[in-house]
């Protein structure tokens, strides 16, 4: 997985490219290139690392060209290195590509290349391309659009995912970009066009875009854009105007991106909301049109996703059970899809991906809607390609999560799925007025609830300062706090490197709690008032055997042997994971940033993950 970025225009290109790369750097870092078009030659410069290495490459500074391509990558064909940084460039040196996605069959084409006297300087599978270019380019292709028709045939030999982009220093006036199941959006103004893997890299420049569909082929230039179809037909294209602001894609005097995203939980949450409901009135969904006779022919939902979006879904799983009485099972999408699920015309799907663009994600989507399923996205990028896919979608606007840990997309796919939830039993006709009523009380609560569970955090930071030296720790709960556990657990693993574990709080006695000894930390989350003398009971056991405890609750406990108690104000079940959780996103981030780690791009982690 890999960020791209193009720029063509009257001003230098190289501080667009790099800016761009930045912002995409969530995408991978270990290596990053640029290549321009420098007095009709293809200048390129890269190197493993990050795009940090690449600006302070004192020949950057020498390149004056106004039209380039570039590239952050994460590795998949061979390891971080100069040689296998984009961009790739044909033996002739004539064109130059960077690529987003894998070749699934490049090592056939490297063999065909190989056969026609072609070499190769890496181990990637991208650089088969730009050489494929010049094959076509050299064989055989009439002249009319000779540089398309040659990308074009370069690209029908490709079997995988990518997103593309190529210049040639025999066309010094325009990038050629082709996608497949990555995303690509180009972002326009009158007189210069840029490119970038999503929308945020070229914000600060534009809120017009193009978003380009699978096997659609753009030629831009600085002052026009040509699209084309598959079969290189021309076709006209719409402008989205995108309204989020550039500054909400920046830090906003947030040490980083994470801890930004986390505070900006009340406003996301805001957001999500919207106008989809209000209190006395139905809730609506203005792009769903679902029939009350469909509706009640649903005999079964699954919800589908990975990561932190699947234990987003584990808790709209409770709420639709809850409040519809539909047989509902989460899934993990890369599970899912191979494990041929029962699925009908009967059968409703809900695929949760903040990205829209997370391989196993839209596989397991695609897999559904074969079986005659009806699916549903919920997703917070616009034109993502599961929005594409999917049936019908509904979108958190959380606005654009930077950080590789998701905080603030999580908390906005609860709130959206508890209102689909309402939304399914209004319906269907089997809401109780008084439940749902004061259930949309509570949502619109929420916001008010998580500044002050937010006013709490020098204590969770505290606790944090105290611990961070430890190697394992384990979170506990019951029912939904159980899957807030898990989702505790998540974050603290993927940014602060420590082994955790999260365990259903009456699970521990049959195995887990062999691990508990003196000084070991265990979390534990109480706020189900059902479940909470339960949870205390299991608790207790750990802390007879010497563990350490921090408590999440909105109860009053009678018990007060746990080391830390964080109180957190009480609102209806199905959404106190929204208010528990953001503790846990905060005790993650401290312990990170006590061990002096890049919280925002953790090691190994991708944001999004577009290969399976
Ligand atoms: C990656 C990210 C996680 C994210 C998951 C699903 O693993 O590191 O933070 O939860 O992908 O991403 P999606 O964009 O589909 O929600």
């Amino acid at each position: 997985m890999c960020g791209i970025v193009g720029y063509v225009g009257s001003k230098k290109a190289t501080p667009v490219l790099i800016n761009g790369l930045l912002s995409l750097e969530y995408r991978g870092y270990d290596s990053a290139g640029i290549a321009v078009i420098e007095n009709n030659e293809l200048s390129v410069l890269k190197d493993k690392g990050r795009v940090a290495n690449l600006k302070q490459m004192p020949e950057i500074e020498n390149l004056n060209s106004s039209i380039g391509i570039a590239h952050t990558r994460w590795a998949t064909h061979g390891k971080p290195s100069r040689e296998n940084s984009h961009p790739h460039l044909d033996n002739s040196k004539q064109f130059a590509v960077v690529h987003n996605g894998i070749i699934e069959n490049y090592h056939e084409l490297r063999e065909f290349l190989t056969s026609k006297g072609y070499s190769f300087l890496s181990q990637t599978d991208t650089e088969v391309i730009p050489n494929l270019i010049h094959y076509y380019y050299t064989n055989g292709i009439s002249d009319e659009d000779k540089f398309l028709r040659a990308v074009k045939s370069a690209v029908d030999d490709l079997k995988g995912s990518y997103a593309i982009e190529v210049i040639s220093k025999l066309y010094p006036d325009r990038v050629i970009v082709v996608r497949k199941d990555s995303p690509l959006v180009i972002g326009t103004t009158k007189e210069e066009n840029f490119i970038a893997s999503d929308i945020p890299a070229i914000l600060p420049y534009t809120k017009d875009f193009y978003l380009l569909d699978d096997y659609e082929y753009a030629v831009i230039y600085k002052d026009h854009i040509k699209f084309f179809d598959n079969t290189l037909s021309s076709r006209s294209k719409a402008i989205k105007n995108i309204e989020w602001d550039a500054t909400a894609a920046e830090k906003n005097g947030f040490e980083d991106y994470m801890l930004k995203e986390i505070y900006e939980q009340p406003n996301s949450i805001r957001e999500t909301i919207g106008s989809r409901f209000k209190l006395g009135e139905k809730c609506s969904f203005d792009d769903i049109n679902l029939s009350k006779e469909y509706l009640q022919s649903i005999n079964k939902i699954y919800i589908v996703a990975c990561g932190t979006a699947m234990h987003a879904g584990l808790i709209g799983k409770n709420a639709i059970e809850k409040l519809c009485h539909i047989p509902t099972e989460v899934d993990i999408a890369s599970e899912f899809r191979y494990r041929n699920p029962i699925i009908d015309d009967k059968t409703f799907c809900i695929y949760i991906s903040q990205s829209g663009e997370t391989a196993d994600t839209i596989a397991a989507l695609k897999l559904a809607k074969s079986k005659g399923a009806k699916t549903l996205a919920v997703s917070n990028v616009i034109g993502s390609s599961i929005t594409r896919e999917a049936d019908y979608t509904i979108y958190t606007h959380a606005g654009p999560e930077i950080a590789v840990a998701s905080t603030k997309a999580y908390t906005s796919q609860i709130v959206l799925l508890v209102i689909f939830a309402i939304y399914l039993t209004e319906n269907l006709g089997r809401s109780d007025v008084a439940t749902t009523e004061s259930l949309k009380a509570d949502i619109l609560d929420l916001p008010t609830k998580l500044e002050s569970v937010l006013a709490e955090t020098e204590q969770i930071q505290k606790f944090a300062d105290k611990i961070y030296t430890e190697h394992d720790m384990y979170f506990l709960g019951r029912g939904c706090d159980y899957n807030v556990a898990m989702e505790g657990s998540l974050k603290l693993k993927e940014i602060s490197y420590i082994h955790s574990e999260a365990y259903a709080a009456g699970e521990l006695k049959h195995g887990p709690i062999a691990l508990i000894e003196n000084g070991v930390t265990v979390i534990g989350i109480l706020t189900n008032p059902d479940l909470v003398e339960k949870s205390i009971s299991n608790l207790q056991e750990v802390v007879s055997r010497g563990a350490k405890t921090l408590i999440i609750t909105n109860q009053k406990l009678s018990n007060s042997n746990f080391n830390y108690i964080i109180n957190i104000p009480e609102i209806n079940p199905l959404v106190s994971p929204i208010l528990s959780v953001v503790p846990l996103q905060l005790f993650a981030y401290y312990i990170a940033k006590n061990k002096g780690l890049d919280v925002d791009k953790p090691r190994n982690l991708a944001k999004s993950v577009t290969v399976e």
